[in-house]
């Protein structure tokens, strides 16, 4: 592996519903993911994130992973429903205790802290008054930044308002297969909107409380045109600025691209102001390429996503593209010119069906191969002049994976999760090479 530039950030990411567990201790009020998993049929194995990996209780079992790891950084996300139980109100001391002994924990581990304020887990209270449908719900945002700002602001080191804003629009509230579950297809415009006005609001909240940096997690997957009529051209432009687009252009200054289901009615006077706050590190989610070509007649959707032949895949069927994140790096750079900030990797893995063998050892060469081709991917961006500045593996630990319950494994860490013991991988080693050296 070729050498990174000095200061780079080495780290791993993980979020509170698919790790924590606990979720009725300490006055923790339920969220959108608790109610929706409990619905029949919602989820691959009927599991729900109660126990998950019980974070809440072994947080400094895994604060020692991470510093055994060697990692410089750990992004976590904090559970808005810890901080107000009901989505408004005081600060709820007894949740913010917990990431209070988190944050000092990775302190004394020489870890920095990251935190993401929403990674999904919307107080259930709040999703009754309409969620992200309802614009108040983005003013609720900016407060529950605040307070968690005012507790945490002097420790963290980098702050993430939202996790994946385009994931939760589409799935949550486009087709249904995330918590809310709601199927509203391109009327789910509002909620993108909404997300990013409380990401603004956010912003400047963070920005009175604190001198760390402040960055959105934005997922983004490189459009793969299959066919070459002018219908494909026009569907993979759609799906580009719908996916790659719609939440990074107006963060950048660019006002929204003209994407499907834009609502102008919906936009108020002066938000693209507030969306547009400066942020001082835009993170990059990349899991894999999108194969788009023109729809079927009659179909909703103005493109259709076809699976891309001649990649190895994991054991999501996501296609195995270290060459789609050169060329996003490459693509971000070439759109937003002087107007991007230095970019950070804030999540990029696989899953494997990861068993331990009769000694008890978990052995990943795929996971190793796939970091491996990632991080070569980045290196090379770097060198064509795109400024990023860390890379975080999703995940420490294998967790909860939202619709598909326990059977994605996604961890330098195994989990038997009846037991709840932690055993690293070999790509944990191989991991914590790289990050030492
Ligand atoms: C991302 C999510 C993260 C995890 C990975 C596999 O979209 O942000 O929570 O589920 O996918």
């Amino acid at each position: 592996m070729p050498d990174f530039p000095t200061g780079f950030r080495w780290g791993v990411s993980t979020s509170a519903y698919q790790i924590e567990g606990a979720t009725t201790v300490d006055g923790r009020g339920p969220s959108i993911w608790d109610t929706f998993a409990r619905e029949p049929g919602r989820i691959v194995d009927g599991s729900t994130g109660d126990e998950a990996c019980d974070h809440y209780h072994r947080h400094a079992e895994d604060t020692a992973l991470l510093a055994g790891l060697g990692v410089s950084a750990y992004r976590f996300s904090i559970a808005w429903p810890r901080v107000q139980p009901t989505g408004a109100g005081p600060a709820h001391t007894a949740g913010l205790d917990f990431y209070d002994r988190l944050v000092d924990g990775l302190l004394a581990a020489g870890v920095d802290p990251v935190a993401t304020l929403f990674h999904w887990d919307l107080p259930q209270a709040l999703e009754e008054a309409g969620g992200w449908l309802n614009r108040d719900t983005a003013a609720r945002f900016a407060e529950y930044a605040d307070l968690t700002a005012a507790r945490l602001g002097d420790r963290v080191k980098l702050w993430i308002t939202l996790n994946e804003p385009f994931i939760h629009m589409s799935l949550g509230h486009g087709i249904g297969t995330h918590a809310p579950g709601r199927m509203l297809l391109f009327d789910a415009f509002p909620v993108a909107h909404h997300q990013l006005l409380g990401h603004g609001l956010a912003v400047d909240a963070l920005r009175a409380r604190t001198a760390s940096p402040v960055a959105i997690a934005n997922n983004y997957s490189p459009v793969r045109q299959v066919g070459d009529t002018d219908a494909d051209r026009a569907a993979a432009q759609a799906y580009d600025a719908l996916h790659n687009r719609l939440f990074t252009d107006p963060l950048l200054g660019r006002g929204y691209p003209d994407a499907p289901g834009l609502d102008p009615a919906v936009i108020h006077d002066g938000d693209l102001d507030v969306l547009a706050a400066p942020i001082d590190v835009l993170g990059v989610n990349y899991y894999n390429p999108t194969g788009i070509r023109a729809p079927e007649e009659g179909s909703p959707l103005p493109f259709e996503m076809v699976p891309l032949d001649g990649y190895p895949r994991t054991a999501f069927d996501w296609p195995v593209a270290p060459d789609g994140l050169r060329e996003l790096l490459l693509q971000l750079h070439d759109r937003y010119g002087d107007a991007l900030p230095p970019v950070q990797v804030t999540e990029s893995g696989c899953a494997y069906d990861d068993v331990p063998d009769a000694q008890g050892r978990v052995d990943d060469p795929e996971r190793i191969a796939y970091l491996d081709g990632h991080l070569r991917a980045v290196h090379e961006a770097i060198t064509a002049g795109v400024p990023v500045t860390g890379y975080f593996v999703w995940s420490l630990l294998d967790n909860w994976e939202w619709a598909e319950g326990f059977t994605k494994r996604f961890g330098l860490v195994h989990v038997d999760y009846p037991t709840q013991r932690r055993t690293p991988k070999s790509s944990y080693a191989w991991f914590r090479d790289l990050a030492r050296r």
